[in-house]
């Protein structure tokens, strides 16, 4: 039996969310296994009716679940920061979810804004750190709202953390086994601390791994590299900031938010799935919020969680379906949420 924790969240997070499910159900009884859902109520609404973001006793009941699937964070009424940090951060953190596992794979029929770039051109992943760095919102402030006022935010990188993360990209290039090339994308001409650790660590992994390939990209010139070339890459290594940035320059080249699909893995322990994009207030409770990329999180939790097959099969219907549709676009599928849902129930 599969357990799934399920926190729908803010904005459209609970209808996307609402099609995976969906396609959950399908598949478990296509591929003859079982998967139980316990929905948690969490996000911006409950955080404005009681004050509280994420309870210790419910942080405490998703450790015991075999993968947690999650909607979106964040809301319009509440200030920045709050439901970003106590929510989604805090679970990651405490978690202890050190790998940002984010695909950027342009599935046939897509709209690219690459001119000229086919699916062959657009087939990598991104591994992002998702526990160190600016992230651990570490520093303060001085002389708060005056003239003298200093603002510092830590940007930290531990031997072990970054030791963990360029394994796990190592061993991820291995198995896809296709150009086994992992790039290290970092900024060691200016960060020649923290990013002179990272690049170390590389060199000293790199080591274990002979059939592997290594190449070096500086960040800036990485974003260059990901609008002129992507076929370049097979998977990218990078730092939790980085990495944020990157993986939405990745998301629009494999034909927008609607599709990017992402995981907060812990390779021992339950694991979060997530669409990379956000809770779009905008699109709330119209139906026209595009749930490929929920979907295609459902399709990685399940090939984590050990089913590999429905997962593969899950992935398979989203490219299909998102090949037909008239656009990624929330507002332009030329559907509705529910009828992509049911579109990929379908194509299972
Ligand atoms: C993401 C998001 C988050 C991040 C925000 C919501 C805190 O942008 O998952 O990429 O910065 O990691
Ligand atoms: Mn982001």
């Amino acid at each position: 039996m599969l357990k799934i924790a399920v926190i729908g969240g803010d904005g459209t997070g609970p209808e996307v969310v609402r099609e995976g499910l969906k396609v959950l159900e399908r598949i478990a009884k296509l591929e003859k296994f079982k998967a139980q859902t316990t929905e948690f109520d969490l996000g911006g609404e409950k955080f404005l009716k009681t004050g509280e973001v994420l309870p210790d006793e419910t942080l405490e009941a998703l450790k015991k679940f075999d993968a947690i699937y999650l909607g979106a964070v964040g809301h319009p009424d509440v200030p920045p920061g709050i439901l970003e940090k106590g929510l989604l951060l805090r679970l990651r953190f405490e978690l202890d979810l050190y790998i940002n596992l984010r695909p950027v794979k342009l599935y046939p029929g897509v709209d690219c804004p690459l001119k000229d770039k086919k699916p062959e051109d657009i087939d990598f992943v991104i591994v992002r750190e998702n526990t160190e760095d600016l992230y651990v919102g570490m520093g303060g402030f001085a002389h708060k709202n005056t003239k003298q006022e200093v603002a510092t935010q830590v940007m930290l990188s531990t031997y072990f953390g970054v030791e963990r993360c360029v394994r796990y990209a190592f061993e991820l290039t291995r198995k896809r086994n296709r150009k086994k090339l992992l790039t290290l994308v970092a900024k060691t001409n200016v960060l020649t601390y923290a990013h002179d650790l990272w690049w170390r660590v590389f060199k000293e992994i790199a080591t274990e791994y002979p059939d592997i390939k290594t190449d070096y990209n500086h960040v800036d010139a990485c974003c260059m590299w990901m609008v002129k070339n992507p076929e370049f890459y097979d998977v990218v290594v990078t730092t939790n900031m980085f990495g944020d940035i990157i993986t939405d320059l990745g998301a629009m080249i494999q034909g927008g938010m609607g599709i990017a699909a992402g995981g907060n893995i812990h390779p021992s322990k339950v694991s979060m799935f997530e669409p990379i994009g956000g809770s779009a207030p905008k699109y709330t409770g119209k139906n026209q919020i595009n749930p490929l990329a929920a979907i295609g999180a459902l399709g990685m939790l399940l090939e984590h969680t050990g089913h590999e097959k429905a997962g593969r099969r899950v992935e398979k219907a989203v490219a299909k379906v998102a090949g037909e549709l008239e656009s990624l676009s929330a507002g332009k599928m030329g559907c509705t949420t529910t009828e992509v849902g049911d579109r990929v129930c379908e194509a299972l």
